[in-house]
């Protein structure tokens, strides 16, 4: 049954789905073998947001989103539904799902936006041999969102919970078991759990122990491209899909985004501008010294791995300025104004710290800043403030994902790489040319073309990338605009330097 239309007429005109588990709703994507989009469905929901930063979701939210998804996506198109070789899922990174011996979630996920793990975290430091001998270990340092924490926050504050449980995943992991009755995970969602030794590709079992956590509680890992199982028959038909697909293991988001906007080689790096704003960089090994200021991860192009630096609010900042202070402009009167504002916003500096930190500052008290206030400080001056502040956050990722990685070829997506004032602004701060490609379900895409090369209907992921994208707008940085954005940028810098101290000060009121 399997690689039924290839054999059969000796083209590829098979079929697979790409699935985006994210954090507000979910995507899928169905692509043809020969590179076209044929299809796309979403559904969202809305993770539980409790008190003191806990935010959960329970996984039969994420596997009934999903399934239904899925469902409309093979009932929208039925000839090609019939010739789906396979699938895989992108999922948001961290999260935890607790599993009994019967594959049963315990309790609802802890989701990688929740921050109760902070003592955990101090806990990791303390028996993990302090931030050198973590980094040696797993090659990234212990955040609140992370997964290691949270397993140890379920030990120490639900025993009865954690005895119970017999594995954790993450949550593109739950749709795969649901799938396939198999519980596994692969490289670049094992690499986002502090238990995994990135450089030698396995769980460091020693290093969980030491920690406090049974290693038994670790589930297999593989390649973003292996298959983990067929599709179980009932769930098959339930769905709408043929018998024998292939359900290959997906990855993290961040992960799966990097591949579906073009970053197949060394050299190669995307910078997108959502919510958050991460600079993600190709690595073919890891060969400078491991500081933890940026995230080192397994890659689902096999073999190799990414950096990345991640900054918690990109476009939200925007979003923030549009819903809060300037209700009533479009995005397209916001882009008017700000074009219409001087480079470097009459003197006005915004750093984009809305939700406290993570890179470059690993500050969650952090906060937004307007320096430089006046009566000039108009409409279009705070927009283009916040776009440059943006920007200049970008900055800081960039210079430090390239002490890791060449970056000769470099990629934008997200709202800001669409808006072609933002576009520029971004590529004169960072003074290097920056390609749009034509593609924009970055996740959902990119588990399309790892379920593609999973199953052979691409040779790999260069000649996926050949079929599948093409440039279509540049961005090249203007000299004289390059010349006047470095003389804000160490202001921008200093404006956190200088006020430090004060957002802990101010996070105790
Ligand atoms: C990455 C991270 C987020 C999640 C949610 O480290 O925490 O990007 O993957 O999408």
């Amino acid at each position: 049954m399997q690689n039924r239309g290839i054999a059969a007429r000796g083209v590829s005109l098979d079929f697979s789905i790409g699935v985006d588990l994210g954090t507000s709703g979910v995507k899928c994507v169905l692509l043809s073998g020969d590179g076209k989009l044929a299809g796309q469905a979403g559904k969202s929901y809305k993770p539980d947001f409790g008190e003191r930063g806990c935010v959960e979701q329970k996984p039969e939210v994420w596997r009934d989103a999903a399934f239904s998804c899925i469902k409309e996506l093979c009932s929208g198109s039925p000839e090609a539904a019939k010739n789906v070789v396979s699938l895989a899922v992108s999922g948001q990174m961290h999260s935890s799902v607790f599993l009994d011996k019967n594959g049963g979630p315990v309790r609802p996920a802890i989701l990688w936006n929740d921050t109760r793990t902070t003592p955990q975290t101090k806990e990791i430091y303390e028996k993990g041999g302090g931030r050198e001998g973590v980094l040696k270990e797993v090659c990234n340092l212990a955040l609140e969102g992370f997964t290691l924490p949270k397993i140890l926050w379920l030990k120490e504050n639900e025993p009865e919970n954690y005895a119970r449980v017999a594995k954790v995943i993450m949550p593109k992991d739950y749709i795969n078991y649901a799938l396939t009755g198999r519980i596994a995970t692969d490289y670049s969602d094992a690499a986002g759990t502090l238990c995994f030794d990135v450089k030698n590709r396995r769980f460091n079992a020693d290093f969980v122990r030491r920690v406090g956590v049974s290693p038994d509680l670790l589930p297999d890992a593989m390649e973003s491209t292996a298959v983990v199982g067929l599709a179980r028959p009932d769930v098959a038909a339930e769905l709408g899909l043929p018998d024998g697909v292939k359900v290959i293991a997906g990855g993290a988001d961040n992960s799966c985004a990097a591949i579906g906007n073009g970053v197949v080689a060394s050299g190669q790096a995307v910078i997108s501008v959502g919510t958050s704003g991460t600079v993600v960089a190709f690595l073919d090994g890891i060969r400078a010294e491991v500081t933890g200021a940026v995230h080192l991860f397994n890659y689902s192009y096999p073999g190799s791995l990414y950096a990345m630096g991640c900054m918690l609010s990109a476009g939200e900042c925007l979003n923030w300025l549009k819903r809060e202070l300037l209700t009533g402009e479009s995005f397209d009167e916001l882009n008017r104004l700000a074009a219409e504002a001087p480079i470097g916003s009459n003197k006005l500096i915004f750093t984009p710290y809305l939700f406290g930190e993570r890179c470059p500052h690993t500050d969650p008290n952090a906060r937004g800043v307007f320096f430089g206030l006046s009566p000039l400080s108009g409409k279009g001056a705070l927009a283009r403030a916040v776009m440059e502040g943006v920007a200049f956050g970008l900055k800081d990722m960039f210079n430090l994902v390239s002490g890791f990685a060449e970056m000769n070829e470099v990629y934008i997506t997200g709202g800001g790489g669409k808006s072609p004032l933002w576009g520029q602004i971004i590529c004169d701060v960072i003074g290097v040319p920056l390609k749009l490609l034509n593609v924009s379900e970055g996740p959902a895409f990119g588990a399309a073309l790892i379920a593609g090369v999973g199953a052979g209907l691409f040779p790999d992921f260069k000649s996926a990338k050949e079929k599948t994208m093409r440039v279509e707008k540049e961005y090249a940085p203007i000299p004289e605009n390059a010349a006047e954005y470095a003389k804000f940028y160490p202001v921008f810098r200093e404006v956190y330097a200088s006020t430090r101290e004060l957002y802990g000060k101010l996070a105790e009121l």
